[in-house]
């Protein structure tokens, strides 16, 4: 569920007021250790400001300046702004640049697709945490050698596939992603944390399995009870392809995605630290 024609991604905007989430990634466990049913929404919570933590491991010294890109309801921009660096948002999603606005109002917020932006000054840094996979790679990196300093770093955090299968096929194939990349960057640090992130999709599982899928089939079941036969008809007509897409995604699709077996076997959790050429 990404971003419509009204410029708001409802799926991230359900994490933020369902799962009252003030991070829309999927967190770092570092002891890889909890179970699905073992955990709580604080766990999820406590392991998100870890993921947020690991990744300020990997700011380099010098950085004073930040762009955080698909900078999301703005947590990880205020905590690094606590930490004593000049830091600015850019988001294409018009929700959550409210949200940023109302809660910490000190932050500049820019609303637009990174890659149309134009942003009048450059940056030490440019903060990519699960946003790669939106971007159109090779016109991001034209924008990224117009806002970054000579000598800048782009910091990438993100989900990637092995092959170009069809299980998350929003996300960027690595290999080629770092092919495109490596011409105008080098690769200086990077950390493989598709272990420590597991324990989200186990938690992801349960959840649906425990709650969202029961859920789902009494709403429908309540449905087709109390739909008189003529509206089923007319909607079998109607709205046949919007149903089917409806069953797929809460049935089919979203199960197989909270897979961990299936996400280790097609997929690669990755920090990258790039320095510019
Ligand atoms: C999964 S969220 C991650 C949010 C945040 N970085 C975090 O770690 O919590 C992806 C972010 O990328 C933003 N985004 C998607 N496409 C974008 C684009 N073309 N330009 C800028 N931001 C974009 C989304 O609105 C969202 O803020």
């Amino acid at each position: 569920m990404r971003e419509n024609k009204e410029g708001m991604d409802y799926g991230l905007r359900i994490m933020a007021e369902v799962l009252k989430a003030e991070h829309l990634h999927w967190g770092y466990f570092p002891d890889k250790k909890f179970k699905g049913e073992e955990m709580t929404l604080t766990g999820l919570k406590e392991a998100q400001l870890d993921y947020t933590k690991h990744l300020f491991m990997f700011i380099p010294d010098t950085v004073q300046s930040i762009l955080d890109v698909g900078a999301g309801l703005g947590k990880t921009a205020y905590l690094l702004t606590n930490n004593g660096y000049q830091v600015s948002c850019l988001s294409n999603d018009k929700y959550q640049q409210t949200k940023i606005n109302e809660k910490y109002p000190a932050i500049p917020v820019i609303k637009n697709k990174f890659e149309d932006s134009r942003l009048g000054q450059t940056f030490d840094l440019i903060l990519m945490s699960e946003s790669v996979q939106y971007l159109n790679w090779p016109q991001t990196l034209y924008k990224l050698e117009e806002v970054l300093k000579p000598g800048g770093f782009l910091l990438t955090s993100d989900y990637f596939r092995k092959a170009d299968s069809s299980f998350y096929k929003t996300c960027k194939v690595r290999e080629s992603f770092e092919i495109a990349t490596k011409n105008k960057f080098d690769l200086i640090k990077e950390e493989d944390i598709t272990d420590n992130i597991l324990p989200t999709l186990d938690f992801a599982m349960y959840g649906f399995n425990n709650y969202i899928l029961p859920a789902a089939n009494i709403v429908s079941e309540l449905i087709c009870n109390s739909t008189p036969p003529v509206v089923k008809c007319l909607a079998n007509i109607f709205l046949r392809k919007q149903l089917q897409k409806a069953q797929y995604y809460i049935w089919g699709h979203t199960p197989e995605k909270f897979d961990r077996e299936k996400f280790k076997q097609e997929m690669y959790y990755v920090i990258q630290l790039w320095s510019r050429k």
